[in-house]
């Protein structure tokens, strides 16, 4: 192996690492230079992923699963990279979109509220998984959904166990903004978890208990008829699209879960953690709001995927992206 392709390695383990959740820097020291090797990795074009994620997906395919594998012909496109450019703080405010109100929700069944709390009621009960002795509230979801945009991500934390609902602690308060920065309130969008359950200390969720509960999500997913659903992290992109690859060689592109498609990005706690992903996740989520408001046609990244750059516009500088001005 090549020198740069063993760095490549490693940076990709590391991001998929970050973005779990684990704490991985140990010598303060080492903080800046990874950080800035990070930030490169995660901002180089991968002219493979395309091929190699496809690859592993339908290598990982398993019989049985209760989530549908992503199709095959599902295009994966890459999103708008930024140049790493730096502009005063003065021309921030200039370049921050403005947003018309997003969408409605169509094709969903008249009733599809009592639905979704006919299985509400089904989680509240739920043993299936050991998960079910050591919760306090089963976590449902958090948002109205009246907007056709899902955000789907891991488990509860402690935060979300003991008051019931999604993303409601820290990284709950950057999604919030995150969400903000689309023109967008939270609590109109749909936002759930692949467990329903959290797991103790936060560990990660095991293989079974994702078995269990994925039935679940998917029920939710079906109901709600999203325009477009956002994976946040590692273990939701995986499951949904059916791949082991990591999540710096899927985030920022286009997918599609069934016919719905899916934009994969990082876990807001890994923001919490590296700023500098900010920027990168302020891209994500433009891309994700053009795809809401137009489809993937009409938002011309099948354009993009083939032939065109995305057009230059300018970037603002992480730290301040999910600030609410
Ligand atoms: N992290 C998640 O993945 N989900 C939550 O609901 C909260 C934190
Ligand atoms: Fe049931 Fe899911 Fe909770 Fe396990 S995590 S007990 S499968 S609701």
């Amino acid at each position: 192996m090549q020198k740069d392709h063993i760095l490549q390695a490693i940076a990709l383990q590391i991001e998929a690492e970050i973005d779990r959740g684990i704490s991985i820097w140990i010598d303060p020291a080492w903080n800046e230079p990874a950080s800035s090797f990070l930030a490169r990795a995660a901002s180089s074009p991968r002219s493979s992923g395309a091929q190699s994620v496809r690859g592993q997906a339908s290598a990982t395919r398993s019989k049985g699963r209760q989530i549908p594998a992503a199709r095959s012909k599902g295009r994966q496109i890459p999103a708008a990279r930024s140049e790493g450019r730096q502009i005063p703080a003065a021309r921030q405010a200039e370049s921050r979109p403005s947003f018309s109100p997003p969408p409605p929700a169509t094709g969903r069944d008249r009733d599809w509220k009592s639905k979704l709390e006919k299985l509400r009621q089904e989680t509240l009960a739920c043993k299936k998984c050991p998960l079910h002795e050591t919760r306090t509230n089963v976590v449902f979801n958090s948002g109205s959904g009246k907007i056709p945009l899902v955000f789907v991500s891991e488990a509860p934390g402690a935060n979300e166990d003991a008051q019931g609902e999604a993303f409601v602690g820290r990284a709950g308060d950057l999604l919030t903004k995150i969400i903000a920065a689309i023109g967008i309130d939270r609590r109109d969008v749909y936002i759930c978890n692949v467990l329903k359950c959290r797991p103790p200390g936060n560990r990660n969720p095991m293989p079974d208990e994702i078995a269990a509960c994925s039935p679940y999500l998917a029920r939710q997913l079906e109901i709600l008829k999203p325009r477009v659903i956002c994976t946040l992290g590692l273990f939701a992109t995986q499951l949904l699209l059916d791949t082991k690859a990591p999540i710096g060689k899927l985030r920022g592109r286009v997918f599609r879960y069934l016919e719905t498609p899916l934009l994969p990005t990082y876990h807001p706690a890994a923001l919490l953690r590296n700023p500098h992903l900010k920027r990168t996740v302020w891209e994500d989520v433009q891309l994700l709001r053009k795809i809401l408001d137009g489809g993937i046609k009409k938002a011309g990244i099948e354009i993009q995927m083939t032939e065109s750059k995305p057009a230059a516009r300018p970037i603002p500088q992480s730290g301040d992206l999910f600030e609410s001005s």
